[in-house]
């Protein structure tokens, strides 16, 4: 039993440390950040609570911004009207290209300082760091590195199916029709321009390859948006409707993966976002779910790299901004946001013993992929070009996804045009 002396001293220490936490929280009350992000879906709203969290464990104040709707669209839409009437947040959820698009006009505020004592050139992989900097200074820190051309499956449905992961497109379609006569939806899916065109990506990547991704949906390259390969990539893309089901139509990509999840549907394609839904629902890789490559991209990684950009403020809300900047890279939320997101950590160097087998494969194929020529940036979540072009692309995609009678020959002229139209 505890004697009176020392449950007085743990009394007396709890309160000295509560009154410190409430003068440190009074006194840092007015530093807060405001933190705009998409991140609403449970395992998303699991990982960003971390960082709520650890900033509010250092006395900082958090505003959550949250714009709910999967890819972010909606969120750059509000993004930009708060931003055009003079009240941009302390930091928003920007990544790949348009933290450059966001940095020319002017609204960006630099972390040079946090940068330099952290030592983030040392600690970032080169790549990655060129992202996050605009005319030569820091305006954005990575919190992660999502990988985007994966197959999640349930394998209680395969099994009922008597099916194995498929690693092939041709694999894929006759194991989503066994599947379906098992009494499965073969393929869960959310009808939505962004998650047709996540799914259109790996697709192409694998009937075209890695070096024709680059060159049609990086480089934009008219002669390979506008050949036979695209209408090739084009014309399996549509086959995948016959492993749909009817009710896809503007459903979030987190209800398809909750039909996974419960047995509805057999398999999903989709970003490793995904993880954090079956991480959330108290699943393991690897025995209650599974995960492998998008059929027939094996050797590619198409990166996902989420990053928060920091706009330019003032005062205590810029101290607070550089200790949220400092906090993402450190390893306690390097660690505890991805295992609860699904991606691995944007700094090579931690231990990577608490994750699992589907996030160690990933950091193994990123390693691998980029040594051999595999890592590609993924169009559908913005890495690979500007949002304007983008936006034309998957309207392009999503378009001839629906169409009752466009061919893959006028979609592929089409994929031409939105490049060059929005050049
Ligand atoms: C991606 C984003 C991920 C995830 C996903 C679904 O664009 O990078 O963090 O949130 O959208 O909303």
């Amino acid at each position: 039993m505890p004697t009176f002396k020392t449950s007085f001293k743990k009394t007396a220490l709890a309160l000295a440390t509560s009154v410190t936490a409430s003068l440190a929280f009074a006194s840092a009350q007015a530093a807060e950040v405001e933190v705009l992000h998409w991140w609403t879906s449970g395992g998303e709203a699991r990982a960003a609570n971390v960082l709520k969290e650890l900033m509010e464990a250092e006395g900082y104040g958090w505003e959550d911004f949250a714009v709910a709707g999967g890819g972010g669209e909606t969120a750059m839409t509000v993004l930009k009207s708060r931003a055009m009437s003079g009240n941009p947040p302390s930091a928003a959820q920007i990544k790949g290209p348009e933290i450059q698009e966001w940095g020319e006009l002017g609204l960006l505020g630099e972390l040079d300082e946090v940068a330099a004592a952290e030592g983030w050139d040392e600690l970032l992989p080169g790549t990655v760091a060129e992202v996050m900097r605009h005319d030569g200074q820091y305006v954005a820190v990575p919190v992660n590195v999502h990988r985007v051309n994966w197959l999640w499956a349930n394998p209680e449905v395969l099994e009922a199916a008597g099916v194995e992961m498929p690693t092939t497109l041709d694999e894929l379609f006759a194991a989503g029709e066994a599947i379906r006569e098992a009494g499965f939806i073969p393929l869960a899916h959310g009808g939505q321009a962004w998650q047709d065109a996540t799914v259109f990506e790996s697709v192409l990547l694998a009937t075209g390859g890695t070096a024709f991704y680059q060159q049609a949906l990086v480089d934009l390259d008219p002669e390979a948006l506008g050949g036979e390969q695209m209408v090739e990539a084009l014309t399996t893309f549509k086959r995948l409707r016959e492993l749909m089901d009817d009710d896809m139509s503007g459903r979030d990509w987190n209800i398809a993966t909750s039909m996974v999840i419960e047995g509805s549907a057999g398999m999903q394609l989709m970003g490793d976002w995904a993880k954090g839904e079956f991480t959330a629902a108290g699943l393991t890789a690897g025995e209650d779910y599974l995960c492998a490559a998008a059929p027939g991209t094996q050797d590619a990684f198409t990166f996902n790299i989420d990053s928060l950009a920091m706009f330019r403020v003032e005062g205590e809300e810029r101290e607070a901004q550089h200790a949220l900047a400092r906090l993402v890279l450190e390893p306690t939320f390097q660690e505890a946001f991805n295992l609860a997101k699904g991606s691995i950590p944007a700094r090579p160097d931690l231990d990577m013993s608490e994750f699992d087998s589907c996030a160690r494969q990933s950091l193994d194929d990123f390693q691998r992929t980029a040594e051999e020529g595999g890592l590609v940036p993924s169009m559908a979540h913005g890495m690979a070009v500007r949002a304007d072009v983008q936006g034309a692309i998957f309207d392009v995609v999503t378009n001839y996804f629906n169409s009752r009678d466009m061919a893959a020959e006028e979609a592929a002229r089409r994929m031409v045009n939105a490049a060059q139209a929005a050049l």
